[in-house]
Order: structure tokens, then C-alpha cells, then sequence
């Protein structure tokens, strides 16, 4: 992996031309689009700061991203500019972060892992259904309990069947006996073809699911799947950290990935991806979208161009080297806050390569969890657990006053 970092300059001056190539509404003759900038009033276009905040500037311009330009179809000619840019942030994460072939990958900025999700079961779901002449309750979905609700989301909307599979209560690894019962219940039930998602990592442990045992049971019964990896919290994370992970598209077995700025890259909501291999994005593709220059594949239709220059910026510029030491300097805060916790005696899990500490429930005080906006496992029930995310505002003088107060509140009760 590697890109090089470019200066606040060069990224303004790049996304300054391809605002430029985009035709301007402002300046071109332009009369069919439902579209237009932003209302003047509220987002004045001639304030001087938009000089040095392309991300703004881009946002006020207002060009739409509908559909997928990745394909080699004609896109809308009004935004080419900024489509330039949504390809080669694209392409910057399927080859340089998920290590695929050149040109191999199709994709669009999503709204978030939410609908990158989706778009993936959905295209799935079509796939098996026109190549294999599926119906939809012989399409089955794989994953593990600690899966996030968008792919029971999905499986609603989709009308396929959901097969929760169970782990380990410490290790948080998929159990392959859980596996095995669901595999047999399937077929009972008729299931012939099964998506597999697998997480990098969950939202709550920041576990991640090993790919090849799973893969190994698919083959040993001959089941005939796709798998779709949910990296929507660990996709800007993961592949800094572990440089021996095989989640990424070097690997055969993975198809399609889902990503999220708003996450780890600290990028504005609605910056989400959706990468997935050539040849797919045709299973959703709407040939009622005649208006759509190039056509839809995408689940949202209309998105914000700005969403994608936004991505590409953060990521020019800390390049390859800046993000792996923003990743590894969190991941140095996890450690300490991880060792401050063993010290005092407190359970805890944690993947070594993600920045996420789910901590027992009942090891710690729930008024000391609410202070500090712990996230509980549920709002419906009790809470089994509580996590840290330690991510840019999380520091050592905000970890160190909730561990002296856990400490305190520990030495008091004992
Ligand atoms: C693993 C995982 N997948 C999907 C999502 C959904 O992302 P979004 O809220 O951006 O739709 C999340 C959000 O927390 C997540 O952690």
C-alpha cells in the first residue's frame, strides 16, 4: 500500500479543477436539471473562507453523483469534473487499501455502511436469482450475532432468509457448530444459495470474523455463496494496522466490501463506499432510469459530489504514511487505556488491530459509564457490555480522568 501525501494546495487546487470542468450553474447554460447551487442567502458562494475549504466550496457548487462512474459508461457530462474524482477515490481504496487488481472494481460513495450493505445483498440476491433462476426464500444470509442490524435490515427488505450464527462469549469468533446447525436448517428449509457477510470488525467488540474457516465448511458442503465483507467500521482501520489480514480483494473469496468515511476517517456523514468486483453492478441496474445519463445502480439515486471530493481530500492528504500513524497512535491510546483496565482487574475484550474496548457490564460503574457516553450493548434490556471507541477525541487526559475515576469508585467499594 502506498500513495503519497499532497499539500493543502495541491488537493485545493486539484478540486478547484474539476469544479471547473464541472459546467457551473451559476455560469453555464444549463436548463434541464431539478438541481441548481445552494440557496445564496444561507450558502453564500462569494464568502472569502471558501478560497481555503474545497470540501465547502464543493458542497455550495452542489454537483450530483447520481449513478455509478465507474462502469466505462458515459456519466452526466455536467459533473465529469468531480466524477474524476469519486473514480480515483475509488480506485485509491479497492487497490492501494483492499489490494485489488487494477481496474477490477466498480463502486460509488454510499450514504453510509447502511446502504453499502444493502446494495450488496441486493445485487447478490438478483445475481442468484437471474443466473440461477433463484427464488427468494432459496436465498439464505449468513452471518454472526454480533453483526450489525442493516443486514437483518436488508434481509427484510430483500425478502431473503436471515441465519444468525452464534460465537464465543469471550473470543467473539463465529462457532462453527453454530455454523454446521444453520447450514442443516437451511437446507431443510429449501435454501440453496447463501450470501456470507463477514465483519471487519463488529460494532460493538471491534471483532473480526475469520474468513477461511467459514469459507472451508461453504466448500467442504459445495453451497454456492458470494461473500460481502461489512467493513464499515474497520475498512479505514484494519488494513493500516494488520499487514498480514486477508480481508481485502487479493483475496479470491471476497466480492464485494463496504466501507465508511464517517467512521474512522472523520469525514461528514454520508460518506459511505460500496466496492465491489467487475461484472456485478449490472444486477441492479434500472433500465427505468432512462433520464439518468449512463443509468442507476445505485440504491440512494441522487447523492452530493461533495461527499466523494471529501474522502479523496482526507485521504491525499495524510497519504498511505499519515494514515498508518493516525491509526497507530490510536491504536497506542487503546493499548494504554487496555493495560489501565488489566491493571484494576476489569474483563474486557478487544482485537488487537482496532480501537475498539468492550468492557463487562458489571465491571464497571453504570453512573461512571453514562458520564462518559459509553456505548451499552442495549437500551432494551440490561446491558451486558459497554464500549470505548478511542478515536481522535478520545486522549489520554480524557482516558486517564475516566480510569482514575473507575479506580476511585473501585478502591471505594472494595
Ligand atoms: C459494522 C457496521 N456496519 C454497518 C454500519 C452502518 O453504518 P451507517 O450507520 O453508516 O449506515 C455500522 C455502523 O455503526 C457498523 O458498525
Amino acid at each position: 500500500m502506498r500513495w503519497n501525501a499532497m499539500s493543502a494546495e495541491e488537493v485545493n487546487e486539484r478540486i478547484n479543477q474539476a469544479i471547473e470542468a464541472n459546467n457551473n450553474y451559476g455560469q453555464g447554460d444549463i436548463l434541464g436539471p431539478p438541481g441548481t447551487y445552494l440557496d445564496r442567502e444561507e450558502f453564500r458562494p462569494d464568502a472569502p473562507f471558501l478560497d481555503t475549504a474545497p470540501f465547502l466550496k464543493t458542497l455550495i457548487n452542489n454537483p450530483n453523483h447520481i449513478g455509478c462512474h465507474t462502469l466505462g459508461k458515459e456519466s452526466s457530462p455536467i459533473f465529469k469534473g468531480t466524477q474524476e474524482i469519486e473514480r480515483e477515490l475509488i480506485e485509491l481504496c479497492a487497490e492501494e487499501i483492499f489490494q485489488a487488481d487494477r481496474k477490477s472494481i466498480d463502486g460509488y460513495v454510499a450514504s453510509g455502511g447502511t446502504e453499502a450493505n444493502i446494495e450488496a445483498m441486493w445485487i447478490y440476491r438478483n445475481y442468484f436469482s437471474q443466473e440461477y433462476n433463484a427464488k427468494d426464500d432459496q436465498i439464505g444470509v449468513l452471518f454472526s450475532e454480533d453483526t450489525h442490524y442493516s443486514i437483518t435490515k436488508a434481509c427484510n427488505l430483500l425478502r431473503i432468509k436471515p441465519f444468525m450464527l452464534g460465537v464465543d462469549q469471550n473470543e467473539r469468533n463465529i462457532l462453527l457448530s453454530s455454523l454446521n446447525d444453520a447450514l442443516a436448517r437451511a437446507k431443510n428449509e429449501g435454501i440453496k444459495y447463501f450470501i456470507v457477510i463477514i465483519n471487519l470488525s463488529t460494532t460493538m467488540f471491534g471483532s473480526v470474523d475469520e474468513i477461511e474457516p467459514i469459507v472451508e465448511v461453504m466448500e467442504k458442503n459445495q453451497l454456492t455463496y458470494k461473500l460481502h465483507l461489512d467493513a464499515a467500521f474497520g475498512g479505514f482501520i484494519y488494513p493500516f494496522s494488520n499487514p498480514n489480514s486477508n480481508h481485502h480483494f487479493g483475496n479470491p473469496k471476497v466480492s464485494s466490501i463496504s466501507i465508511d468515511g464517517h467512521k474512522m476517517l472523520q469525514t461528514p456523514y454520508g460518506t459511505g463506499m460500496f466496492l465491489i468486483r467487475k461484472g456485478f453492478m449490472k444486477y441492479v441496474s434500472n433500465e427505468q432510469a432512462q433520464y439518468v445519463p449512463g443509468l442507476d445502480y445505485t440504491l440512494c439515486g441522487s447523492r452530493s459530489g461533495a461527499n466523494a471530493v471529501v474522502m479523496w481530500m482526507v485521504l491525499m492528504r495524510y497519504g498511505s504514511k499519515g494514515m498508518k500513524q493516525k491509526i497507530t497512535e490510536l491504536l497506542n491510546r487503546t493499548d494504554y487505556c487496555c493495560k489501565a483496565l488489566e491493571e484494576m482487574g476489569i474483563s474486557y475484550f478487544r482485537n488487537p488491530y482496532i480501537n475498539i474496548i468492550a468492557i463487562k457490564a458489571e465491571q464497571i460503574p453504570a453512573e461512571i459509564a453514562h458520564k462518559y457516553e459509553l456505548v451499552a450493548d442495549s437500551y432494551e434490556r440490561p446491558a451486558r457490555w459497554f464500549k470505548i471507541v478511542v478515536m481522535d477525541h478520545v486522549d489520554y487526559k480524557t482516558l486517564d480522568k475516566f480510569l482514575n475515576e473507575v479506580r476511585i469508585e473501585r478502591y471505594q467499594t472494595n
